[in-house]
């Protein structure tokens, strides 16, 4: 009998349930709030409590439904416990706490940052009537790959570079000591009113824009570690914006190179910091060498940033892999579920009604 998950995440402004099994996925709802929180310009944690608690049990619902999967086909609830925002992450843990309860099940918490991480394994159904014929190769938890690998999670709340050794074994070893890629695209875009989130529109208006009309800082290279930053680039446009404004309004044309400068800013700050570790890593001839880079969370959906890390990893005969659609790139459910899949024989304790939301888990911790 193969291992149905039913996955949750609500960790930030989207809420999202899937069902998997093994790494593959039979359904996979978002429910997003963003009309919601645009006129705030970024999400309002209450706000996104209230609509979280009304769009929960209809999303499993719909989730179940398009699965073809009935509760009593279940082997285990899969939620995300962080990090995210609290108010937020609640929702989603109680409402799992008690549809476990309810149905006997056991409860995975799951790392929102690990479900990024291995979104790159998720994989489509093969076919519309696959939930009875799922092979038994695709109900393995842990797909054949050869490991370590190096993730990259870029998303709105984090920018991380992370050894995967195994999946379930990880080694963070760079993030950002201030805003994440994805949020100081947001806050750029506030200042061009692109609204909220500003990444795809930015990306839009990157792509007819000149990524050298004006300059940016590079930031941390004097800094012997894979730490990043991007409060800096984001001061640096606000001065820009006041010194052209102070003339005219924004122009058309310079909105759309200030895009395509601030964008190739961030990702440059990115591809400078992989290029620096796999430089080292390369040179040290303790360490194995990886079996690919991994692209993960909202921002890996630009099609800019992967052409530039693949660009940096086929330096180093890597190959970057991604999603299999932009879907998995931002927040879901279906990448909570496969996390849930490698964790799933951990679980003894069936009820786990202990657990509770980790608003600050990092990953790779307990
Ligand atoms: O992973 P995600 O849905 O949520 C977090 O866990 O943070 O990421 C959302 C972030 C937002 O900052 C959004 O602007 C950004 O991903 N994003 C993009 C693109 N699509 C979404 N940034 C740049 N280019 C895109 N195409
Ligand atoms: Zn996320």
């Amino acid at each position: 009998m193969p291992n149905f998950i039913l996955a949750i995440d609500t960790s930030c402004d989207d809420t999202s349930a899937a069902v998997t099994v093994g790494n593959t996925v039979l359904s996979n709802v978002v429910a997003s709030q963003v009309e919601l929180h645009k006129e705030f310009g970024g999400v309002f944690p209450t706000v996104a409590k209230q609509a979280h608690k009304e769009r929960i049990a209809p999303v499993v619902q719909l989730a179940l439904k398009r699965a073809g999967i009935s509760p009593s086909e279940l082997s285990a609830v899969a939620v995300t416990q962080g990090p995210g925002l609290a108010p937020a992450l609640e929702v989603g843990v109680e409402f799992a706490k008690t549809y476990a309860a309810d149905l006997k099940l056991p409860l995975i918490p799951v790392n929102h940052i690990e479900g990024h991480i291995l979104s790159v394994l998720a994989k489509p159904r093969t076919s519309s009537s696959a939930t009875r014929a799922v092979s038994k190769k695709t109900t393995t938890a842990v797909p054949e790959m050869s490991y370590p690998c190096l993730s990259l999670v870029i998303s709105g709340g984090h920018t991380e570079f992370v050894v995967v050794h195994q999946p379930g074994h990880y080694e963070r070893i760079g993030w950002t000591v201030d805003d994440a890629a994805g949020e100081a695209i947001d806050k750029f875009g506030r200042m061009v009113d692109l609204g909220y989130p500003a990444g795809p529109l930015v990306e839009q208006f990157a792509k007819l824009g000149n990524p050298r009309a004006f300059a940016f800082p590079l930031p941390m290279t004097t800094t012997d570690n894979f730490l990043m930053s991007f409060s800096g680039l984001k001061t640096s446009a606000r001065r820009k914006i006041e010194e052209l404004t102070a003339v005219q309004p924004l122009t058309k044309q310079q909105i759309i190179d200030l895009c395509a400068s601030f964008q190739y800013a961030v990702f440059h700050a990115i591809t400078y910091k992989l290029n620096k570790y796999l430089l080292k890593r390369y040179a040290d001839p303790s360490q194995p060498p990886l079996f690919g880079v991994w692209l993960g969370g909202g921002v890996a959906a630009n099609s800019t940033l992967r052409k530039m890390l693949r660009k940096t990893v086929q330096t180093y005969n890597l190959d970057l892999h991604v999603p299999y659609s932009k879907k998995l790139c931002s927040d879901n459910a279906a990448m909570i579920g496969v996390v849930g899949a490698v964790h799933l024989n951990e679980n003894t304790d069936t009820s786990r009604s202990t657990i509770e939301r980790k608003p600050n888990w990092e990953v790779g911790t307990l």
